[in-house]
């Protein structure tokens, strides 16, 4: 073991959370180090989650849609053949591009890379146990915990990664599975579910709630999606309990009974994929060192500052309380550090976005229909179907719709939902409407290019306060 080195900041965790962090702390001069155990940085979301399902969903989608799509577009095509390690090797290659990306913004932004596993020793002390080999410790004024999370596991089923799987197994199969079973129809389970789907797997998702696409989804478009979903080949069985499993033969066995109770039914699958939600992860930080405690849930308990009862400790990220998306462990990253800088620092958690990047995408921001009705708040919908869209019927993508849900009284948006082409990207508009506060009648009256699919955002938006055009 070394001398401790003292740190205006250091970060355990090299995930989105806290390579953002670090970076923007070596940008304000800070001294900074940033601890990851892994050996790669980008966490989950660069090496396996975003990324990694990302560039699968996009290069099976083009696959499925060649198999399938191309005749009536007047393009008659030939042989078409699945080559899996290559389209397993194209995602290698744009995970490596990006993590490599992030080691050099550190190395630009004089962030200290130490590669390894960092727990606390006291309370401004950080003992690494480093990935070559030996111990480092580190001392910091400022510490954030930025360890993400991992995959709830299912009683009872043992995760190989081979055939009973999570996200991690699912992104790395080595063959297209005859029959997979998805437990869990959230954004993963159909993300992933899509994915093998169009490679030719037979997909049925089990899902415990009536709906699919997991917390926040709309239910209206959670409805048009799943038939979307089902006319593609997935197969669903909502209200369904996964009672127990065996994968001890061949396959694996699933025995499902209706949730309120019923007769109980056998599934046989090649793969079944766990995706129950994701829980924080600080195992082996040493928290009990220091005294700092989780929630029921496994949450670092913070304030909104991000601070710990130590409030020179942060905790940002997955493994904290709002939504597990790579995008707001980002804002963190960034909001922690200006609250070490300058005493200020913000995130607008009405305003972020969630996608699902099946084909045609989900997303949404704001609130859905359902927790307004809730919170008792009187709202007016406006809503536009791509099928009345000039550009969807040129690319013959028709399917889905725009919705806003905005005050009755004063017309300010509060929640806006798409399901349809491109829905990732059209969301950002959306985004940008809330956080300025705009009513429907501004984005309504706003022009949008001809012909493009925003035309059908601004057409919702034309239906939310009077009429729309062109429906
Ligand atoms: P993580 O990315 O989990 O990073 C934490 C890092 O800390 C890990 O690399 C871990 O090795 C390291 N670590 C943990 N403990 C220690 C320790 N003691 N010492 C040193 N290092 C430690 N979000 C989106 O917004 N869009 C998407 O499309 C999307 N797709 C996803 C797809 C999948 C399959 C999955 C699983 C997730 C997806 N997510 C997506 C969620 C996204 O990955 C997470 O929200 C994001 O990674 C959270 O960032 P984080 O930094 O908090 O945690
Ligand atoms: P999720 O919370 O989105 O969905 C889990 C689903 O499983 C829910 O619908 C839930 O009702 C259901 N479920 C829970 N227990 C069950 C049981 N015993 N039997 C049957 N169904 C059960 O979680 P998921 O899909 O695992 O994803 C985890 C998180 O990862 C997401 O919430 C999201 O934060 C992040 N993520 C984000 C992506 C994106 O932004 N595009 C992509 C993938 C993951």
């Amino acid at each position: 073991a070394t001398e401790a080195s003292e740190h205006d900041l250091i970060i355990i965790g090299g995930g989105v959370a806290g390579y953002v962090a670090a970076i923007k702390a070596g940008q304000e001069g800070m001294k900074v180090a940033c601890i990851e155990k892994r050996g790669v940085l980008g966490g989950t979301c660069l090496n396996v989650g975003c990324i990694p399902s990302k560039s699968l969903l996009n290069n099976s989608h083009m696959y499925h849609q060649i198999l399938h799509d191309t005749k009536k577009r007047g393009i008659d095509v030939g042989d078409v053949k699945l080559n899996l390690k290559q389209m397993m090797a194209a995602k290698n290659t744009s995970v490596d591009g990006l993590t490599k990306g992030v080691e050099f913004l550190f190395k630009k932004n004089k962030v200290e890379y130490i590669k390894g596993t960092g727990a606390f020793s006291g309370e401004n002390e950080v003992k690494v146990n480093l990935i070559d080999g030996g111990e480092q410790t580190l001392r910091g004024k400022n510490i954030f915990i930025a360890t993400g999370s991992e995959a709830t596991p299912f009683p009872g089923l043992t995760i190989d990664e081979k055939k009973v799987v999570t996200s991690t197994g699912a992104i790395a199969l080595e063959s297209v599975p005859k029959k997979m079973v998805v437990i869990g129809g959230g954004i993963i389970g159909l993300e992933m579910g899509s994915v093998w789907s169009r490679l030719g797997s037979e997909v049925t998702v089990v899902e415990f709630l009536g709906q699919i696409g997991g917390p926040g989804m709309d239910a209206e478009i959670s409805k048009t999606t799943k038939k979307i979903l089902e006319k593609q080949g997935m197969k669903f069985k909502l209200g369904t309990k996964v009672l127990k499993g065996d994968s001890s033969g061949e396959g694996v066995k699933l025995e499902v009974e209706a949730a309120k109770g019923g007769k109980a039914e056998t599934l046989d699958a090649d793969v079944v994929l766990v995706a129950i939600g994701r829980r924080p992860y600080t195992a082996g930080l040493g928290l009990e060192n220091i005294g700092l405690e989780v929630d029921n849930k496994g949450r670092l308990i913070i304030d909104e500052q991000y601070r710990t009862k130590l409030p020179h400790i942060r905790v940002i990220g997955d493994c904290t309380f709002g939504p597990m998306l790579a995008h707001k462990a980002e804002e963190e990253g960034v909001a922690a550090v200006e609250f070490v800088k300058k005493g200020y620092g913000h995130v607008n958690y009405n305003a972020i976005p969630s996608v699902m990047y099946t084909h045609p995408e989900v997303a949404w921001v704001g609130q859905n229909e359902a927790e307004l009705k809730e919170q008792g708040v009187k709202y007016k919908a406006g809503s536009f179907p791509f099928s009345a869209n000039s550009r969807a019927k040129t690319n013959l993508e028709t399917e889905g719709m725009v919705k806003f849900l905005a005050d009755a009284e004063t017309d300010r948006i509060l929640g806006i939902h798409i399901v349809g082409p491109n829905a990732g990207e059209m969301i950002a508009e959306g985004v940008l409407a809330i956080e300025y506060g705009a009513s429907s009648e501004d984005v309504g009256r706003t022009s949008h290019a001809h012909p493009t699919l925003a035309e059908a955002f601004k057409e919702a938006a034309m239906a939310t306060y009077g009429k729309a055009i062109h429906y």
